[in-house]
């Protein structure tokens, strides 16, 4: 009998073409909830999650002894107790490298947003409310040449910085090691976090969720920062306390927010909402058609990589594998 795998989100072909030799569950579009998760999980030796789904102990107890791999399709795992999965020999994937490039893409497209007010531009235009071209019209803090702070400097950081150098920016970084690969491409400098918020024109974050980094930027922090500063999350929503920064941008402590992740997705802060100084997406980092295709296919390929009992490409608990594999 094949062996039974979990997909707990409709995805990309790309990611349930591989899975052909196994009997496949997808559960629908939208976010199915606990219940739906927890019976769909019974007996299950693979789980093919995304980042909405909590991958917790009791769904892995609720999978049952037989469970092998939870393989997230996302880079972010921080939806998975990864303690737990190891505890039980449960292999962990995520799906690093195929989408840098489109998260910089979203982050740097946030921070032009933020700084030129293209969300409230756009709302006047659809309101009806645009009756001229106006000198002193919805402008905004210039981008190029100014100083761009980068607060974790992996992968995504460093695409990020790309961009900006195309846009003559000057590259300031905070990580817990030197890269002294990326500061010659870019000719960026190492700074701390509090240098960089204190001179930095342009902060992105680009930080895992950890227990040190949950609240990284905080009221304390977002006070040092320049008024004419602008913010740009689209790592993970805790790293930035959010009624901290709708205060910040209420009384325009700093510039603009430019978010695509929130403490408690799909809630988002009403103070935030209220805003026209800070632009909203819904968590659409690495939302290209490609991109989702390749994150799809290579969740799939860790996943059956485990199941055949071999390295899989992006195991995030490699000591899980004495049991699993
Ligand atoms: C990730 O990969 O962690 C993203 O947030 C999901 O798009």
């Amino acid at each position: 009998m094949a062996a039974k795998v979990l997909v707990t989100r409709e995805i990309p072909t790309a990611g349930t073409d591989p899975l052909k030799d196994y009997d496949v569950t997808v559960l629908g579009d939208g976010v199915p909830d606990r219940e739906t998760l927890l019976e769909a999980a019974s007996g299950a030796s693979a789980i093919l999650s995304t980042v909405t789904e909590t991958m917790d102990a009791g769904l892995m107890d609720a999978a049952g002894s037989g469970l092998k791999v939870i393989a997230n399709l996302a880079v972010g795992y921080d939806n998975v107790d990864v303690d737990a999965a190891t505890e039980r020999g449960v292999v962990v994937t995520n799906t690093p490298g195929v989408l840098d490039e489109t998260t910089a893409d979203t982050a740097f497209m946030l921070l032009l947003a933020a700084a030129r007010r293209l969300g409230e531009a756009e709302r006047l235009v659809r309101s009806g409310g645009w009756e001229a071209w106006g000198p002193m019209q919805l402008t905004g803090p210039e981008v190029s040449g100014k100083k761009l702070g980068i607060v974790g400097f992996g992968r995504i950081g460093q695409a990020m910085g790309r961009r900006a150098r195309g846009f003559g920016m000057r590259i300031f970084y905070d990580a817990r090691s030197r890269k002294p690969e990326a500061e010659r491409e870019l000719d960026a400098r190492r700074m701390s976090l509090e240098e960089i918020l204190s001179t930095c024109d342009f902060v992105s974050v680009h930080t895992p969720l950890t227990d040190g980094t949950h609240h990284l930027i905080g009221a304390a922090e977002l006070a040092t920062m320049k008024p004419e500063a602008v913010l740009v999350n689209t790592s993970r929503g805790p790293v930035v306390d959010e009624a901290a920064l709708a205060g910040a941008l209420l009384e325009k402590r700093i510039f603009a927010a430019g978010l695509d992740v929130y403490e408690e997705e799909p809630k988002v802060h009403p103070k935030l909402l209220e805003l026209e100084n800070v632009v909203l997406a819904p968590h659409i980092g690495s939302a290209s058609i490609e991109t989702r295709g390749a994150m799809a296919a290579l969740a799939a390929e860790n996943l059956v990589a485990v199941m055949r009992g071999e390295e899989p490409p992006n195991a995030v608990n490699s000591d899980a594998h004495g049991d699993a594999l």
